[in-house]
């Protein structure tokens, strides 16, 4: 009798044993222990019918052997259930991954500004022209932005820039005797104090008036200068520069003229306009003769050597370039503007 009952527990044991191993998940698990602790199930019910045996010694015996089978049972459930719980929060962190890789917008590149499209763009066709590139402040002395071109105070011509006087007073200088660069024509001043003749060089840059914006002016803006120092250069070097530039920067079917005007820094003075394919004319810049005076404020001999300078915006240019119809909306940051270039 005590025999078939411990054979009972140990098959009874077993069987549970199996099935906590095949559970999947905690719900079933939980299930399994529901039944085997049930009184009319598993263990439990061998055990209420323990009494049924005769001998002192078998209830003892059998008693200790379910007890030792609960215990197994009890460990083996643990176990189950933390290995379970594992998996659960495994599974959850897979499904709960996210891929970023598909968050990724379409690759979106910028690009550059268009007035820097301008500008590059600009010191490409003059490189391959032959000139080099020459740089000078933005906060600039009153001598070199208008003295030295050759426009002392008082000159009317200067009451045509709006200057910006900045609080700044130079090694050596006074107070009013820097301006925010009108022009980028003192970077010619410069150039010749910095370097002898033969001088071929451009010098593209940011300049500042005190203008009010409108469609077509902004008080912050930029110029491209160019300066020839050479011997012998007259103005028809000039106009044949202007049309080598006109034909590489705007194409074949563009041509250039030069129309007679005034700086004070230059003599002859000339305005240079293009000729658009449908045969319209827009003026670009000024330029001319570099005066002999300005060649002597940059310590050269006006005898021996002559020049010629010109002077024109480079964001007119990009305008012109995208036909945009207001200069204000290259600075406004609106993404939907910047977008269609
Ligand atoms: N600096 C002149 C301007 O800003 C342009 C210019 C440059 C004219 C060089 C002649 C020679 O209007």
């Amino acid at each position: 009798m005590i025999d078939e009952v411990l054979a009972e527990v140990s098959a009874t044991a077993d069987a549970a044993m199996a099935e906590i191993a095949d559970c999947m998940d905690v719900a079933s698990l939980d299930a399994v222990v529901a039944r085997h602790r049930s009184k009319k199930g598993g263990l439990s019910a061998i055990k209420s019918r323990l009494g049924g045996l005769a001998e002192v010694d078998d209830r003892k015996r059998a008693g200790a052997a379910v007890n030792e089978a609960m215990g197994r049972l009890d460990a083996a459930v643990e176990q189950r259930r933390e290995v379970l719980a594992d998996a659960a929060i495994s599974a959850r962190i897979a499904s709960e991954t996210m891929d970023l890789t598909e968050w990724r917008r379409p690759t979106h590149r910028g690009h550059l500004h268009l007035v820097t499209q301008a500008w590059e763009r600009l010191e490409d066709v003059f490189v391959g022209l032959g000139f080099t590139v020459a740089e000078g402040p933005e906060v600039e002395t009153d001598w070199h932005n208008f003295e030295a071109l050759n426009m002392s105070e008082g000159h009317p011509a200067r009451g045509e820039f709006d200057t910006l006087f900045v609080d700044h007073v130079p090694p050596g200088g006074t107070v009013g005797s820097t301006v925010l660069r009108t022009h980028t024509s003192p970077v010619q001043i410069r150039t010749m104090l910095e370097s002898a003749p033969p001088i071929y060089v451009i010098a593209p840059g940011r300049v500042f008036r005190r203008d009010t914006p409108d469609a077509t002016h902004m008080p912050v803006f930029h110029q491209i200068e160019g300066l020839v120092i050479d011997r012998g250069i007259s103005m028809a070097d000039l106009a044949g520069t202007i049309e080598a530039f006109t034909k590489a920067f705007f194409g074949a079917g563009f041509s250039s003229r030069l129309r007679p005007s005034y700086f004070p820094f230059t003599e002859p003075s000339a305005e240079f306009d293009i000729r658009r394919p449908d045969g319209s004319w827009l003026e670009l810049g000024g330029c001319g003769m570099v005066h002999p005076e300005v060649l002597r404020a940059g310590g050269i001999d006006p005898e021996e050597w002559s020049g010629f300078a010109f002077g024109f915006g480079i964001d007119r240019m990009a305008v012109m370039r995208h036909s945009v119809a207001d200069i204000r909306d290259m600075y406004s940051n609106d993404i939907r503007f910047i977008e269609q270039f």
